[in-house]
């Protein structure tokens, strides 16, 4: 049974108040685009980001892959990090399902992408390179918030060569609540945007994504063809308006701990943990066995994300203080562990 679970912010279960809110949800068929509660998400949502329209749908992955192919055609091509989810975590899709090609450019150290590469990736109006139509950005990148100034000058960049510009706001809310900016202050940056309701914020299903109103008609359209035209979403529609009403705010509680659980992890510096970004830990041990040190971890109930040598803790509705504590006892437990046999060895 796990107790502490921080893989993810994406692992929270609805509490009592949003399951009543979902029990409770008026339904209708939301492909006849007559489900109330959708509806009212959907204004709800399109409201608070100051953008004309906005559409549900079933995933983050989903939102992204519309939003893009909403904007490029077959045959053109975006500009997006390297280590950007939509290009690297989203199984390739706009290239496979969207035929654009995706022209990917390196994330600097705090999730940007440098000016001049975005400049110099645009190709010229030339029939041998594919066009260039979009730049897509991502914030929090990483749990890492992208500097105003950057979203201004990066988004005012592509605008002044011509191309579109999409946010994956999948930790919108995390962004805005840690750099004290309105979400519709760094949504009106960007053309279109898409958010996930699923993470940090709780609800159990549910990604939006919000634009211009033609944007949204094609995106409805493209929805469609991906699968996506959902039925009675209002119950989930309605786990998404309580999770904006009243799971905003505690995301600055989720980055509170998880810079305590930076703390904790650099009191073990052969655990190479980094600083807190939003609700996000990153670490990459050095001179441990990690696999050694993630069963010790399970063993005490508490899970930790992340692959390739590079360990990720998340905070989250379902994580505490206790939480953290019981971190900093297996820590405890795992390096006392660790110089024990070479005691025990010059004992012997
Ligand atoms: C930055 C980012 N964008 C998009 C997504 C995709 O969301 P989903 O898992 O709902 O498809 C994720 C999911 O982890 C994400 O972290």
């Amino acid at each position: 049974m796990m107790v502490d679970d921080f893989r993810s912010d994406t692992v929270t279960r609805p509490c009592e108040g949003m399951r009543a809110a979902m029990a409770a949800a008026e339904v209708g068929d939301a492909v006849y685009d007559d489900c109330p509660t959708t509806k009212r998400l959907e204004a709800m949502v399109s409201e608070r980001l100051g953008k004309e329209a906005a559409l549900f749908f079933p995933t983050g992955t989903q939102a992204n892959l519309a939003g893009l192919m909403a904007h490029c055609g077959r045959g053109e091509e975006y500009l997006v990090g390297q280590m950007a989810h939509t290009y690297r975590l989203e199984g390739g899709g706009a290239a496979v399902l969207g035929s654009i090609q995706p022209q990917p450019l390196p994330n600097e150290p705090d999730g940007t992408i440098a000016l001049d590469a975005i400049a110099n990736a645009i190709k010229p109006n030339d029939f041998h390179f594919a066009m260039t139509r979009l730049l897509a950005l991502e914030n929090t990148f990483n749990g890492l918030v992208l500097p105003d100034a950057y979203l201004e000058a990066a988004t005012q960049l592509a605008r002044s060569r011509g191309l579109a510009t999409h946010l994956d706001g999948a930790r919108l809310m995390n962004a805005a609540v840690a750099s004290g900016r309105d979400a519709a202050w760094i949504a009106a940056q960007f053309d279109s945007v898409s958010m996930c309701l699923s993470k940090g914020l709780g609800a159990p299903v549910g990604s939006i994504l919000v634009g211009p109103k033609d944007f949204i008609e094609k995106a409805r359209r493209i929805r469609k063809m991906l699968g996506g035209g959902m039925r009675q979403t209002g119950v989930l529609a309605a786990a998404a308006i309580y999770a904006l009403e009243h799971n905003v705010t505690p995301l600055s509680e989720d980055h509170r701990r998880a810079a305590a659980l930076a703390e904790v992890l650099a009191r073990f510096p052969d655990l190479g943990a980094g600083p807190s970004r939003t609700n996000m830990v990153f670490m990459t041990p050095k001179g441990i066995d990690t696999g050694a040190f993630a069963a010790l971890l399970g063993s005490r109930g508490i899970a930790v994300g992340g692959r390739y040598g590079t360990l990720r803790w998340v905070t989250h509705l379902d994580v505490d203080d206790a939480s953290v504590e019981r971190v900093a006892e297996a820590c405890e437990i795992f390096f006392d562990r660790q110089t024990t046999p070479a005691v025990s060895k010059a004992r012997a």
